[in-house]
């Protein structure tokens, strides 16, 4: 076996974004492409010596890439790779692994919730030691070196079988190939009260139906192992568990409008918990029959029942409690009540790994369908899918006169205690950058011009007007190492307390995502007719001004997004 360098030359745009590099499978397939990537990793971080966790959800061309890992892993002094069975591991299983073995850093081969197969596509993200994303300024130091590269080192041997379990050698590397699930699950015994989860599960077979859908991401073995092994609950409580390259053909993204096959199911069965993931694992979507949870509630509610979760009662309760500055200020709420501190940080999941290891954050969420809490340093889907039924479990436990806690019930009496957040999200996806930068530009201008605030705009199909009161692009200045990340998103508050957010997004493989942000509080004593109104209906007021205010339809060319959630 003999090490070779290989002459190479750098490609454009091998930029990791928030989430690391994301491309069309056929982007990664051309020559010397992935290698020059993976070089560019082990050339910007020292990681000879090093031990590497290495897995991702299984999409179209993981295997390949998996083989070239370990071919420059091997050749660049990495001592050891833990691989999941079959290139198979969830993102937050990624990110326990890593910290459970103390390894210094993990490849993820995601594209998360983008859909997969050789027309979709791959990617490739660095998670650092904490087990979270890699901080801007390695990733900054990974996208210098690709466009100086010049060669990359493989170890030319026969490629490993990653689907036998156990241990074996790639010239001087060590490889393990680890089972998926298991750490995984030892994990979530170690937070959760599963013992009453299903007693309380047990004893409403009938009455309480659950179930989850995979999305054919990587969740199914897992969502497997919890909800039948685990929880005891029939196989008919998971749908969509069997991971494929292509995610079915899917868009493995879990919100109302891709994941349509929970949605239709939990409709047509009535079905009182559903809940999906997305390709890679770490996001969520908790669905009852007609009741949608927004991610922004989501995390507020399981930050008000954090006492019913061992795990936060174990570790002496709960730090501190965070959200992305899109999702809505419903978990703010939480904290003032509780006498919590909050933080208010950028999108993406690392804002909040400093905050976690400095050990202020216990539990934070993001409107992107995103919820989790320190137990790792990722997202965690199936986390908040038994965080939920955790604490309908307790819920049902605690009220003695026999009424059946579900989804509903939760979410009213959120609101009823904190008032209700209505929140959306309008997504237009792909459009041309062009367009999307004249949009920033003119927000700009507006944020930039005296005049704005103290400016009204009215809807003209509602009558109702808002008053703008401040707008801003939105910076931070990360409390821990002090790191500044300017122009997160350009914000629009009015006198009302309503908000609008625009955004481009950081994940897209193709064009320009533009990502617009309304959000209307109020408050609990509003009444329940208020409080319960249809999200699109208790929001299209505010809709119409920001349309109108960003001039949207006319830059983008859209007149309907592509997604709303
Ligand atoms: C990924 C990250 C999230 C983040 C999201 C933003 O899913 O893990 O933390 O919220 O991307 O995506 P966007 O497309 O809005 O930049
Ligand atoms: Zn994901």
């Amino acid at each position: 076996m003999s090490v070779k360098e290989i002459p190479t030359k750098p490609f454009d745009g091998q930029k990791p974004g928030t989430s690391g590099l994301r491309k069309r499978v056929k982007v990664f397939q051309q020559e010397h492409y992935t290698e020059n990537f993976v070089q560019s990793i082990f050339d910007a971080i020292p990681l000879s010596g090093s031990t590497l966790v290495v897995g991702g959800d299984g999409r179209y061309y993981s295997p390949e890439a998996v083989q070239i890992i370990l071919r420059i892993a091997s050749a660049n002094g990495v001592s050891k790779l833990l691989i999941g069975k079959d290139g198979i591991l969830s993102t937050p299983a990624v990110s326990n692994i890593i910290r459970k073995y103390k390894a210094n850093g993990g490849i993820l081969l995601t594209a998360s919730h983008n859909p997969g197969g050789p027309n979709a596509d791959f990617g490739i993200k660095y998670n650092v030691e904490n087990g979270g994303p890699a901080p801007e300024n390695i990733t900054e130091k990974i996208f210098a070196r690709t466009k100086t590269i010049s060669s990359y080192k493989v170890l030319e041997a026969p490629a490993v079988d990653i689907s036998k379990l156990g241990d074996t050698t790639y010239g001087p590397l060590k490889v393990t190939i680890i089972d998926s699930v298991k750490d995984y699950l030892e994990l979530l015994h170690t937070i959760f009260d599963f013992k009453l989860i299903k007693s309380f599960l047990e004893s409403h077979k009938t009455s309480f139906k659950v179930l989850f859908d995979g999305l054919h991401g990587v969740t199914g073995p897992y969502a497997k192992a919890i909800i039948l092994e685990t929880l005891g609950l029939p196989a008919s409580s998971v749908q969509n568990c069997e991971p494929s390259p292509d995610f079915g053909g899917g868009h493995p993204d879990p919100n109302l409008t891709y994941a349509h096959s929970l949605v239709d199911a939990v409709e047509k069965g009535r079905i009182n918990f559903g809940a999906a993931s997305d390709g890679d694992g770490d996001r969520n979507m908790i669905y009852g029959a007609g009741a949608f949870v927004t991610p922004s509630d989501s995390v507020a509610i399981i930050a008000d029942w954090a006492e019913v979760i061992p795990y936060f009662n174990k570790k002496g309760g709960v730090k501190g409690l965070a959200r992305s500055m899109p999702t809505s200020a419903a978990i703010d709420l939480v904290a003032k009540a509780k006498g919590l501190e909050y933080f208010e940080v950028p999108t993406g999941w690392k804002f909040f790994g400093n905050l976690m290891d400095a050990g202020r954050l216990s539990i934070c969420g993001e409107e992107s369908f995103g919820t989790g809490s320190d137990h790792i340093r990722e997202k965690d889907g199936l986390w908040a899918v038994v965080a939920w039924l955790n604490i309908i479990a307790a819920a049902n436990e605690q009220d003695k006169s026999g009424k059946l806690w579900g989804i509903r019930e939760i979410l009213n009496k959120h609101y009823a205690k904190y008032g209700r957040s209505f929140f959306s999200r309008y997504d237009y996806e792909e459009v041309p950058s062009e367009g999307a930068q004249k949009l920033v530009d003119h927000v700009n201008g507006l944020i930039k011009s005296s005049s704005f605030s103290g400016k009204s705009y009215e809807s003209s199909a509602t009558g109702i007007s808002f008053t703008v009161a401040k707008a801003y692009n939105f910076d931070y200045t990360d409390p821990i190492d002090k790191s500044v990340s300017k122009n997160q998103g350009q914000v629009v508050t009015f006198s009302d307390g309503s908000r609008v957010v625009w955004r481009l997004s950081g994940t897209g493989s193709q064009g320009a995502t533009v990502r617009m942000y309304v959000e209307r509080y109020v408050s609990a004593d509003a009444g329940e007719r208020e409080l319960s109104r249809d999200t699109g209906e208790g929001l299209q007021a505010l809709i119409d001004v920001a349309l109108d205010i960003s001039n949207l339809k006319q830059f983008l060319g859209r007149e309907q997004p592509t997604v709303i959630t």
